[in-house]
């Protein structure tokens, strides 16, 4: 009879602390995270089922999201939470396998190469375990595979191959009924990343020509050159999907240009943050006012919204912050901001910006 009425005390004191959260599952998570990880409400829990060496410093983690996942479209990308010393980060990475794998048996791949002195893809690489839980959003990106079909020319290079590894796998399944180009830039025969993948969908799918081409095995560097553009039929009838280091998807674009293909033809995703544009640090800063939080502080150059937040002890979401993911989105209810990225400066008035590339110019106001 007292455990009973124990236990009724506790679920009423439990409705009670829920009811009065504006963030219910920020308060409950942590609670249910120590009984249970897989019942974490903020983001979608994913259990590391298998970690696979593809390189030397590339391996491929297989995970199995709880089934509330809304998985993805092949070509997306992915945010994962984990937490490190303490400090929980956040990263983005294109998902390798095809939707097929998540519809079929719950699992999806990351494919994640090892940065110098990056500090998640080294624990993910030296501290993360089977078993381990990682926390997942929802996937998002436009790179895309062409609907309705039209001929295709990928130009990958490193570990640009990932979403790359997707689309293929997915063209191939659903036998893709235009034809398909690979280049794909390696520096040597040892880092070629999905390597058995590749030559498995080559197998089966025919409509796919797959040229892997090492950059450094010769006496001199062998880049990507006008010639391999010229030897793909009806180049300027396809659609260029672009991924992997700045210098080789400036270089595809411009001689993709010069042979004739429209900006509306290429489609690139970044690995690294796209260079910011050059902006005039003595016009830049302002008062921020975070009106929800009920804090103003004041900014000087070119500090973005989110890196402001952060200092003054904000946690606002965030994502990739570099202007790719959209995590970071907000409300500016006034003032102007100038894009780090693309020096585009806003309108005075109410709109949407992302924190971590948006740099105050005069005071500003922010629904954080
Ligand atoms: S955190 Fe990804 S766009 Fe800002």
């Amino acid at each position: 009879m007292l455990a009973r009425l124990t236990q009724t005390k506790a679920l009423h004191w439990l409705g009670r602390q829920l009811l009065n959260r504006d963030d219910p599952a920020a308060w409950l998570d942590p609670l249910a995270g120590a009984i249970n990880p897989m019942w974490v409400q903020e983001y979608t829990p994913a259990r590391v089922e298998r970690i696979m060496a593809e390189t030397a410093d590339t391996k491929t983690f297989v995970l199995k999201p709880a089934s509330r996942w809304t998985g993805f479209d092949a070509g997306q990308h992915v945010n994962i939470c984990t937490e490190i010393d303490g400090i929980r980060r956040t990263r983005t990475f294109s998902l390798s396998s095809s939707p097929e794998l998540w519809h079929k048996q719950g699992l999806i791949t990351l494919t994640i190469k090892r940065l110098p002195g990056g500090l998640v893809t080294n624990w993910l690489h030296d501290s993360l375990s089977e078993g381990d839980i990682l926390g997942l959003a929802d996937a998002f990106g436009e790179f895309l595979v062409p609907q309705p079909a039209k001929p295709v020319l990928f130009i990958a290079g490193g570990s640009g191959i990932t979403p790359v590894l997707s689309q293929l796998e997915t063209m191939a399944a659903s036998h893709y009924p235009a034809p398909v180009t690979l280049l794909y830039f390696v520096r040597t025969g040892n880092d070629i990343i999905g390597r058995e993948k590749l030559e498995a969908i080559a197998a089966r799918y025919p409509g796919l020509n797959l040229n892997i081409i090492a950059t450094h095995e010769g006496k001199e560097p062998r880049f990507l050159c006008d010639a391999d553009l010229e030897a793909i039929d009806g180049l300027k009838e396809r659609e260029a999907y672009l991924c992997g280091p700045k210098g080789l998807m400036d270089l595809a674009t411009e001689l993709l240009q010069q042979r004739g293909l429209a900006e509306s033809q290429m489609h690139s995703t970044f690995f690294a943050p796209p260079a910011p544009a050059a902006l005039d640090n003595d016009q830049l800063g302002g008062e921020v006012s975070f009106t929800r939080s009920s804090v103003n502080v004041g900014s000087e150059g070119d500090a973005n919204l989110l890196e402001i937040a952060e200092a003054a002890g904000l946690k606002p979401r965030y994502g990739c912050r570099m202007g790719i993911c959209h995590q970071c989105s907000c409300r500016k209810t006034s003032g102007t901001v100038v894009n780090r990225l693309t020096g585009k400066v806003s309108g005075p008035g109410e709109e949407s910006v992302q924190l971590c590339v948006s740099v105050p110019r005069g005071p500003v106001q922010i629904d954080v």
